[in-house]
């Protein structure tokens, strides 16, 4: 793994709502830019960007019609190019988003694909071979030219899925991985990923990282593909970070990216802690964090140990910390966020306590998405200093609330939620037994009751963190002797007579 990911600490940017210095209400290139020193101050020393390349934006730009060209509302090519540079004179990487499942209708390759006259890219796609003919249980489109088939899609249907073979071959036009048509996709894809890396970015995240083989049950098929990607970068790029969209680490690990996400759907509970009814981080008490532990640990076992599992604070497809989670409840949630292995993650504005927006108006394939999409909050000038376009022209319209947090405030503030991260951020950059590649062993994650507490490690170093957002005092069995408080919310733990005694509404870290 690449040493810089030991302690990263990343900041999500979606470009669109960020900064915008050109005034036509969308950000691009230069506002990132311009707020790199922001994000180094808050303790971020790297940067995933959204899809920034060109795109019809009928998914916010993962749906790209050319891999080779930044999207224009962003800027050139040479903007980007000068966005790395100047982010490594401050030593942050910036991670891209590789978007290898699909394209968008309007990609080239797609519309050689749809032509009925066999051509070069006629095996870029998967196309059932007569249009009365569906690919299973993948949606489809139909009809869409005069091609006789059927074409797969890989997320929505404006995504038409890259075509990577099939493990297991049931059908006449489904071909296998090593057929020349996957081979060649699949080359077309370390080229773009070579074009970026030459020009300076640092890795990617990775899309849908577990979708590109198809009718594998296993992934075993989609494994081996990424391991030849692996093979590929070690040879050619071994400092460039892989980070997978996946879900699944023992799988994603095996295919040699470095780290991969904790979910939002499916198994991780990742849920339980921030977003259901009952959130874990709620001061309320009445949430669990018992099945995230379960899941998380049995991850940890299926990779030996390594624990590579970001968890976000949240990102563009899920909705904002707040206001589910408000005041100290948020500062809890990052004391968490900011002390779990692998890299964590901040998403643009969740640093301030930036709010879900509820019931807007899709844009851009944002649908539900859309509240968590919203422009930046800067400070207290037009736009909330995120543009100086007329309001009516913003991306997406923003937080109307008089009491809407913004950076300026919250920086103004030594009792913030951003001081509060600033502090976490720094205690993690200190100890390495906090960072990434840190072990952990959950000492006490019990259903329904409080507080959640693990221990980190790394050498001889150990520290224990307690973490009770609930409103009530609690405790749990445990003979652990603290040698040294390394950070602390609200009052400290008690410890002695074989337990460890919880204030309520506190968080500790103990070097044990
Ligand atoms: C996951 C991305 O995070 C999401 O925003 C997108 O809609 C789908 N993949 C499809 O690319």
């Amino acid at each position: 793994m690449p040493k810089w990911l030991d302690n990263a600490v990343f900041y999500e940017i979606y470009p669109q709502s960020f900064c915008d210095t050109n005034a036509d209400g969308i950000g691009d290139f230069q506002g990132i830019i311009k707020k790199l020193d922001y994000i180094r101050e808050l303790g971020c020393n790297a940067i995933w960007i959204n899809p920034c390349f060109q795109s019809p934006f009928g998914d916010a730009g993962y749906d790209v019609s050319d891999y080779y060209t930044a999207a224009p509302r962003y800027g050139t090519n040479e903007d980007l190019k000068q966005l790395f540079k100047a982010a490594h004179e401050k030593n942050i990487h910036v991670l891209l988003d590789l978007v290898p499942g699909h394209t968008s209708l309007e990609h080239p390759w797609f519309k050689e694909s749809m032509k009925p006259e066999r051509n070069e890219y006629t095996d870029r796609y998967i196309w059932t071979d007569n249009i009365w003919e569906r690919p299973g249980t993948m949606d489809c489109l139909r009809a869409i030219s005069q091609r006789n088939g059927a074409c797969a899609v890989n997320f929505f249907s404006n995504q038409p899925a890259l075509n990577y073979g099939y493990y297991k071959v049931e059908k006449s036009w489904q071909q296998p991985v090593d057929a020349p048509g996957p081979r060649a996709t699949l080359e077309a894809m370390k080229d773009v990923m070579r074009f970026w890396l030459r020009m300076g970015c640092d890795g990617f995240r990775v899309d849908m990282a577990m979708s590109l083989v198809k009718n594998d049950p296993e992934s075993k098929g989609t494994i081996a593909l990424w391991q030849e990607v692996r093979r590929f970068l070690d040879e050619e790029f071994p400092e460039a970070g892989m980070i997978a969209e996946w879900g699944e680490p023992d799988k994603s690990l095996a295919g040699g990216f470095h780290m991969d996400f904790l979910l939002h759907g499916g198994p991780s509970h990742y849920d339980d802690l921030f977003r259901c009814e009952e959130p874990f981080f709620s001061s309320r008490g009445k949430g669990d964090a018992s099945g995230f532990a379960e899941h998380y640990r049995y991850y940890m076992e299926k990779t030996g140990g390594k624990g590579l599992i970001c968890i976000p604070s949240g990102n563009h497809d899920t909705a904002r910390l707040a206001p589910l989670l408000q005041g100290d409840e948020l500062k809890q949630a990052f004391a968490f966020l900011l002390s779990m292995p692998g890299a964590p993650f901040i998403y643009y504005g969740d640093e301030i306590g930036m709010r879900y927006l509820e019931g807007l108006t899709s844009v851009e394939g944002g649908y539900n998405r859309t509240g968590a999409r919203t422009p930046m909050q800067w400070d207290h000038s037009v736009n909330a200093g995120f543009s100086a376009a007329p309001k009516e022209r913003l991306y997406i319209c923003q937080d109307e609330a008089a009491d809407r947090p913004t950076a300026e405030d919250q920086m103004a503030d030594e009792n913030s939620l951003y001081h509060e991260i600033r502090r976490l951020i720094a205690v993690r950059q200190a100890h390495e037994a906090l960072q990434s590649n840190g072990g952990i062993e959950f000492v006490y994650a019990e259903e329904k009751t409080y507080p959640l507490a693990y221990v980190r490690s790394a050498g001889e170093e150990k520290i224990l963190v307690v973490l009770n957002p609930s409103m009530k005092e609690a405790a749990f069995p445990g003979d652990f002797k603290p040698a040294e408080t390394l950070y602390r919310f609200g009052g400290e733990a008690v410890f002695g007579g074989g337990k460890v005694s919880v204030p309520a509404n506190s968080a500790g870290f103990y070097r044990i």
